[in-house]
């Protein structure tokens, strides 16, 4: 089966592992350390703080802001649920906003009309765009936006480390960047996150919440648990190196994709300067069904899936109390017809190829 992600672990994650198992040396120290210094090197010099996932980076930063009940936070209606949970988790509610059809981000100026039809009764208090699938999501005018309206501005950049934008690495325009390490990511710790700050103050308090509260005079305030192990650190250690490779290569194989997928029914992901290829999604046109999709292409060998969700169709936001400006058909479109296809480092051009053959094969019998 050719898989929708593989992660790349060769002799030298192994042996990182293995030599911080010896140490015996298994909580967030040395390792962790030197791991978000070097993190911090590749965001231009921002304070990094490694934490146990991406959905905990996202909460952290939420909390560190101090939002909670009476606010609402923006969120693209289509995106992984995890960057609405972390708001309505806070207490906060989420106000989901549709997707653009080709870059399935968020844009400015939907944002800011959704925030002027927002009737309450919480107040806006900050953004959080996503860089879907690593696609850059115009952070600048996002900062801007933000800054405009009193905003605090937290990208969700949990698919895009290494993703630039207007020359500058995502997740470094706002008061905080969020990544994620999960296997499905280019660098992956098997579990894991990170959140990128610039803010001296701000850094302090997110690395006391991660630590039960515990501060340089002890245990400062409220806190939880969640730190990223020594042996995660030493692996995410080993791959941030190899970050650029893995993106030129994921990037080969995204051209090749547009190049074979052009003669077929389906609409591709616009090719967004700085793009970083997490994932690659098409959307299928209306007479394909995405689970018959699925099931053809896994008869022919090859792993396929639903790119993101449509927030606002989930049972959980029914709890959440999302609120939305308008119906937000294009996010509906895309968690009903969005297919996700396999990307990866281990593939080569003759797997897309199969790919494309497989899909090409299911839309013949659509018609
Ligand atoms: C956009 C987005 N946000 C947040 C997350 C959550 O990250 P994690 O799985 O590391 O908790 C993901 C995970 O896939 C994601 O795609």
């Amino acid at each position: 089966m050719l898989r929708l992600a593989q992660p790349s672990f060769g002799a030298a994650e192994i042996e990182a592992v293995a030599a911080v198992l010896r140490t015996g040396r298994l909580v967030h120290g040395a390792e962790g350390e030197a791991f978000e210094r070097e993190l911090g090197e590749r965001l231009d010099g921002h304070d990094v703080v490694v934490v146990s996932s991406g959905t905990a980076a996202l909460h952290l930063a939420l909390w560190a802001l101090g939002l909670g009940p009476g606010d609402a936070v923006v969120v693209p209606d289509f995106t992984f649920p995890a960057t609405a949970n972390a708001v309505a988790a806070l207490g906060a509610r989420p106000l989901l906003v549709d997707v653009e059809p080709d870059t399935f981000n968020l844009a400015p100026e939907r944002v800011r009309q959704a925030i002027d039809a927002f009737r309450g009764p919480e107040r806006v208090r900050a953004l959080m765009p996503v860089h879907q699938f690593g696609a850059p999501a115009d952070p600048a005018a996002f900062a801007s936006l933000a800054q405009e309206r009193g905003l605090w501005l937290v990208e969700d950049a949990a698919c895009a480390l290494g993703a630039r934008s207007d020359g500058r690495p995502v997740g470094t325009f706002g008061a905080a960047g969020c990544f994620s390490f999960h296997p499905r990511k280019p660098l992956t710790t098997g579990e894991g996150g990170a959140i990128a700050v610039s803010d001296a103050t701000l850094a302090r308090r997110l690395r006391r919440l991660r630590n039960h509260g515990r501060g340089d005079s002890g245990f400062e305030s409220v806190g939880l648990n969640l730190r990223l192990t020594e042996f995660q650190s030493a692996l995410g250690r080993v791959q941030l190196p190899r970050l650029e490779a893995e993106r030129a290569l994921r990037s080969a194989l995204a051209e090749r994709y547009v190049q074979l997928l052009a003669a077929l029914p389906v609409r591709l992901p616009a090719p967004v300067p700085g793009h970083v290829w997490q994932t690659y999604m098409v959307v299928l046109p209306e007479r394909a069904e995405r689970d018959g999709a699925i099931a053809a292409l896994g008869r022919a060998g090859v792993e396929a899936g639903p790119g993101a969700a449509c927030l606002h169709e989930l049972p959980a936001a029914r709890h959440w109390n999302a609120w939305r400006a308008e119906d937000n058909p294009e996010s509906s479109r895309l968690g009903r017809a969005g297919l996700a296809l396999p990307l990866h480092a281990q593939m080569d051009p003759g797997d897309v190829d199969r790919v494309v053959a497989a899909l090409a094969e299911f839309l013949a019998g659509c018609a």
